[in-house]
């Protein structure tokens, strides 16, 4: 029993995803997220870089006595876990890029996978690929820019729309049936992704299997048993009016407080 919070830390606002999973799949468990939508995106900046934001933010969740950490984004997953794992004495869980299910759910075997060029060329991404997907093609899109709507809250701009449509367009002409969200951000964007690629491609998001993954391990002794409000420290080292925004289309309802970090 172990009523501390769960932290979870992106790059900005993309890992409020994943929060929402864990508010749904987790409800009595206090949250702390970190969102530093200050250093976003992550996806163009060196390995080095990324290990020293997440070393910071992970100080920070550790010193509000956070149990587990919850790295609610792909790029400082395939950047930074390793290093955190030896660094840290508490579990991490990291974001998977999901071509496993997308690969066993395919039937025209081919499948599509839009994430950031730092996740893409990460050797996590590379080794996932060849271990489960031996019989399927698999196609990449590095979609930059689309963190950034995300985070400036421009997703019903019609440029999102073209911008979708240049990544998106190429992929359905190899076959695809099977989109694997390979961003955080990216949720946020699903309905407009829906748009253009129609009922045939099944949309897959992560964010379900990181979770359960991190229920797994918090069962282990390490589950919220007190049965007081569950609470939810949210900070953002970007614009607050941006945070407040997105966080609205998650939840009216919860006990939660949204604060800048200076
Ligand atoms: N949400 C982050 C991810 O899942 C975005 C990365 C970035 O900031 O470029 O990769």
């Amino acid at each position: 029993m172990n009523n501390n919070p769960i932290g979870i830390f992106d790059s900005g606002l993309g890992g409020l995803s994943v929060w929402k999973e864990v508010l749904t799949m987790l409800p009595n468990e206090s949250t702390i997220y970190y969102g530093d939508s200050k250093n976003a995106p992550y996806g163009s900046k060196s390995k080095e870089e990324i290990i020293e934001l997440s070393t910071a933010i992970t100080d920070f969740l550790i010193s509000k006595g956070c149990k587990i950490i919850i790295v609610a984004c792909n790029t400082a997953t395939a950047a930074a876990i390793k290093t955190l794992r030896e660094k840290y004495n508490i579990p991490f869980i990291g974001m998977e890029p999901a071509v496993k299910p997308a690969a066993e759910k395919t039937i025209t075997k081919n499948i599509g996978v839009i994430a950031t060029e730092a996740t893409l060329k990460g050797n996590h991404f590379k080794q996932t690929t060849e271990k489960y997907c031996q019989n399927v093609n698999v196609f990449t899109r590095a979609a930059n820019g689309l963190v950034e709507i995300v985070e400036k809250n421009l997703i019903d701009e019609p440029e999102t729309k073209t911008l979708l449509n240049k990544y998106i367009t190429p992929l359905l002409e190899k076959n695809i049936d099977q989109l694997v969200l390979g961003c955080t951000h990216y949720p946020f964007l699903q309905t407009k992704i829906e748009e253009i690629i129609g009922n045939n491609v099944n949309i897959i998001n992560p964010a379900l299997a990181v979770v359960a993954q991190a229920k797994r391990v918090l069962e282990n002794n390490q589950l919220n048993t007190n049965l007081e409000k569950a609470t939810h420290k949210l900070y953002t080292s970007g614009k607050i009016e941006n945070m407040i925004c997105v966080v609205n289309q998650i939840s009216t309802n919860l006990n939660i407080e949204i604060k800048p970090i200076l």
